[in-house]
C-alpha cells in the first residue's frame, strides 16, 4: 500500500497515529540537524519532519522539488502551528521514506504565485496542472459538471452519445476535417455542434436527451473561444419555447446552488433581442447595471418599432452628429468631474483600433456648486453648437442626473453601436459595477431569423437552419421568394422582419447558452434550406437524412446547448476558458506542450492519398 491517508487529511485528532503519505515535494526547508518538507497531492499539504538519523540518510539522498516521496511515521502535535492550511496542526515526524521517483528541476515554481509565464505553464501544463489555482478551476469545471448531470438525470434526461466522424453541421464557423484513408478524397467532419443528430434522436423517440460533448470550430479565436469547447447539449420533444426556458433556468439555478451556493429565486429576466440592442447596443447585455443607450440617431438596420430622439440634436449645424449614421450616447453615473486629461484619456480610448471611433463627444452634468454655480449646470465639448438647454435636454434623455458624465458617440451603425456597449461595459469596469460576485440572468428572445449577408446579397441564417420562424411569421416565410431583388433596401424585404423561436441565455454579458424550437415538417425545412440559398440537389446531398427523417413522424422539438467553458469561467470569476481546460490551445489554436498541429509523414499522406505544397517545419 502506498498510503494510509492524504496530504489533506490528518487532523490533531489523528495525533499518534501511524501514518504512511505519498506525494510531491513541495520545499525542503533545513534547520541544522532537522528537515522540514512540506508533501503535496491533490488534497492538500502535510509536513514532514526528519529527525537526526533520518538526516543523515537525506543528506546522501537530498531531496529535490517535486521528488515523489512516500514517508511513514507518527502524527505529532505541531509546536508552531500553521493556521492558513486545515493540516497545519499537526506534522509527520517520518520513521522511514523512500523516494519514489526524482524530479527534473522544474522549469516554474509549483506555486499559486508562480514564475512562470503563460507559454512555459502550457508547454509544461502537467506541472501547471499541479498548482492549486488551475486544480481549483479544474474541480469547479467537475462540480459544474456534475451539478448539470445531477439536474437533467432528475427530470429524465438521457445521456446518449453521437458520433465525431460525420458530415459538415451548419453552425457558422469553419470545419474541421479528417481524410478517410479507407475512402480516399473524401473527407469526415468534426461537428461544430451533434443538432442534427439530437434531432433525430427525438424523431427516434428519445424525448429528453443530454450530452456533455466536444465541439470543434475552426474560427478566429478569442478569450471565450477555443477551437475544441464543451457544451451541455440537449434537446426536448413535444415542448415550446416557454418549457425550454423553464427547464434551463431550473438547470442554471440548480448549478448555481450546488455548485456556488447560491439561492438565485427570481425569475430570469426576459427581453427582445430589438430591446437588447436597442438599450444596450447588443444582444448580450450585462444587465448588472443600467447605464442604458440613448438612440440619438436610430442606425437603419435593426428596430423596426423604435423611435429615435433625434431632434435633439438637429439643426445644429454640428456636422459630425449630421452626417452620422447613426449617435448613441450613455450617462455614466458620478463622472461629471472628469478632468480634461480624463477626458482625452477617454477620447483616446474610443480612437483605439479595436474601437474604432473618430473622437468622442462629452456633456458634464456639474452638480449645484460647482464650478461656482448655484444651478447646476452643463458644460460640453460641443457647447460651441448646442445651448445649455439642448446639452440638458440631452443629458436628461440620457437619463443623465447632476453629477454625470453624458459621452456620445457618432458614426457608422455597425462599428458606433459596438463602441458604446464597449464604452458602457469599459466605464462600468472602471466604476466597479462589474462585481463577480454577482450573478444575473438573461433570456434575450426573438432574435431575427434570417441575417443579411452583404457580399452574397441573400439571406444567412442567425442561429442555424433548423431553427423554426415564429408561428405567426410562418406564413410570411412560405408565402414570399426570398430572392433580393434591391439590395440597397434589403430592410424592405419580408424576411428581414421575421423572427425566430430562438433564445439566448446570457450570464453577466456573456452568451452561455443558445438554442431555438426546430422545424420539424419537411415542407418548411426546405423553404429554409431554399431561402439560403441551397438547392433542391444541394439540400439532399448535405441534409438529406434529415429530411428523409421528417417524413417518419417527428415530433415538435426544441432544444439549446450552454458553453459549459464558459459558464466555468464565469462562475470562477476569469475572463478566459482556458484555465478551465485541462489541455487548452493557445491563440492560434496549438497545442504547445504536443506542440501540433504538425506535419504527419510522407506514408501517413500517401495512404490517405493526400498531396501537400505546404513543407511545414
Ligand atoms: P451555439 O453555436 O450558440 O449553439 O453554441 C452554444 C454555446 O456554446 C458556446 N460556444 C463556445 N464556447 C467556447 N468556444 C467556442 N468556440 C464556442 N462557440 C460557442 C457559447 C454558445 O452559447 N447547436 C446549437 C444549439 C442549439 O440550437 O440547441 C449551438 O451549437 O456559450
Amino acid at each position: 500500500m502506498y498510503r494510509t491517508h492524504t496530504c489533506g487529511e490528518l487532523r490533531i485528532a489523528d495525533n499518534n497515529k501511524e501514518v504512511t503519505l505519498a506525494g510531491w515535494v513541495q520545499t525542503v526547508r533545513k534547520f541544522g540537524a532537522i528537515t522540514f518538507v512540506d508533501l503535496r497531492d491533490r488534497y492538500g499539504i502535510t509536513q514532514l519532519l526528519f529527525g537526526e538519523k533520518l538526516n543523515k540518510v537525506l543528506e546522501e539522498n537530498p531531496l529535490g522539488r517535486e521528488f515523489v516521496l512516500q514517508a511513514t511515521g507518527k502524527v505529532n502535535e505541531r509546536s508552531n502551528k500553521n493556521a492558513n492550511i486545515p493540516t497545519g496542526d499537526i506534522e509527520i515526524n517520518v520513521s522511514s521514506f523512500t523516494i519514489l521517483n526524482k524530479s527534473a528541476v522544474p522549469p516554474f515554481t509549483i506555486q499559486d504565485d508562480t514564475d512562470g509565464g503563460d507559454d512555459l505553464r502550457m508547454k509544461y501544463r502537467f506541472l501547471d496542472l499541479r498548482r492549486n489555482a488551475v486544480k481549483k478551476n479544474l474541480e469547479l469545471r467537475y462540480a459544474v459538471n456534475r451539478a448539470a448531470r445531477n439536474y437533467l438525470h432528475s427530470n429524465g434526461f438521457m445521456d446518449i452519445e453521437t458520433p465525431f466522424l460525420i458530415k459538415s453541421t451548419p453552425e457558422g464557423a469553419r470545419d474541421f476535417v479528417v481524410p478517410s484513408r479507407m475512402n480516399p478524397g473524401q473527407f469526415y467532419a468534426l461537428p461544430q455542434s451533434p443538432q442534427t443528430f439530437k434531432q433525430l434522436l427525438m424523431v427516434s423517440g428519445y424525448d429528453r436527451y443530454y450530452q456533455v460533448v466536444k465541439c470543434f470550430r475552426d474560427e478566429d479565436l478569442r478569450a471565450d473561444r477555443q477551437p475544441e469547447f464543451t457544451q451541455i447539449d440537449c434537446e426536448m420533444a413535444f415542448v415550446e419555447q416557454e418549457d425550454i426556458l423553464n427547464m434551463f433556468e431550473g438547470m442554471i439555478k440548480s448549478i448555481f446552488k450546488e455548485v456556488k451556493g447560491i439561492d438565485y429565486t427570481e425569475k430570469v429576466e426576459r427581453m427582445t433581442w430589438e430591446d437588447a440592442m436597442w438599450n444596450y447596443g447588443n444582444d448580450k447585455p450585462d444587465i448588472r447595471f443600467s447605464m442604458k443607450v440613448l438612440n440619438l440617431k436610430k442606425p437603419a438596420s435593426v428596430y423596426v418599432n423604435k423611435a429615435d430622439q433625434s431632434s435633439l440634436i438637429n439643426g445644429a449645424d454640428f456636422k459630425v452628429f449630421d452626417e452620422a449614421e447613426t449617435v448613441l450616447a450613455i450617462a455614466v453615473p458620478g463622472c461629471s468631474e472628469y478632468s480634461r486629461k480624463q477626458t482625452d484619456e477617454l477620447t483616446e480610448w474610443v480612437k483605439r483600433p479595436q474601437v474604432g471611433m473618430k473622437g468622442l463627444v462629452f456633456i458634464k452634468c456639474l452638480p449645484a456648486g460647482q464650478a461656482g454655480n448655484a444651478d447646476g449646470t452643463y458644460k460640453s465639448s460641443v457647447d460651441k453648437f448646442y445651448s445649455e438647454e439642448r446639452l440638458k435636454a440631452i443629458a436628461d434623455a440620457a437619463g443623465g442626473k447632476a453629477g454625470d458624465l453624458i459621452l456620445i458617440l457618432a458614426g457608422v451603425e455597425e462599428r458606433t453601436r459596438k463602441a458604446i456597449s464597449d464604452l458602457r461595459m469599459e466605464m462600468a469596469n472602471r466604476l466597479g459595477l462589474r462585481n463577480d460576485n454577482e450573478y444575473k440572468l438573461l433570456w434575450v428572445l426573438d432574435f431575427p431569423l434570417f441575417e443579411y449577408d452583404e457580399e452574397g446579397n441573400r439571406w444567412v441564417a442567425r442561429h442555424h437552419p433548423f431553427t423554426s420562424p415564429k408561428p405567426s411569421d410562418i406564413e410570411t416565410m412560405i408565402s414570399n421568394d426570398p430572392v433580393i431583388h434591391n439590395a440597397a433596401e434589403y430592410l424592405k424585404h419580408p424576411y428581414a422582419n421575421i423572427k425566430a423561436n430562438a433564445y439566448d441565455m446570457v450570464l453577466n454579458g456573456n452568451e452561455i447558452g443558445g438554442g431555438s424550437i426546430r422545424i420539424y415538417q419537411r415542407e418548411l425545412q426546405e423553404k429554409m434550406f431554399a431561402a439560403l440559398g441551397m438547392d433542391k440537389e444541394e439540400q439532399l446531398h448535405k441534409f438529406g437524412f434529415l429530411l428523409g427523417a421528417f417524413e417518419y413522424g417527428a415530433p415538435p422539438h426544441g432544444g439549446i446547448a450552454y458553453g459549459f467553458d464558459r459558464l466555468c469561467a464565469i462562475l470562477g470569476g476569469s475572463e478566459s476558458i482556458r484555465d478551465f481546460i485541462a489541455f487548452p490551445k493557445n491563440n492560434s489554436g496549438r497545442d504547445v506542450m504536443l506542440d501540433a498541429p504538425a506535419t504527419i509523414d510522407e506514408k501517413q499522406l500517401r495512404e490517405l492519398q493526400i498531396k501537400t505544397d505546404v513543407t511545414g517545419d
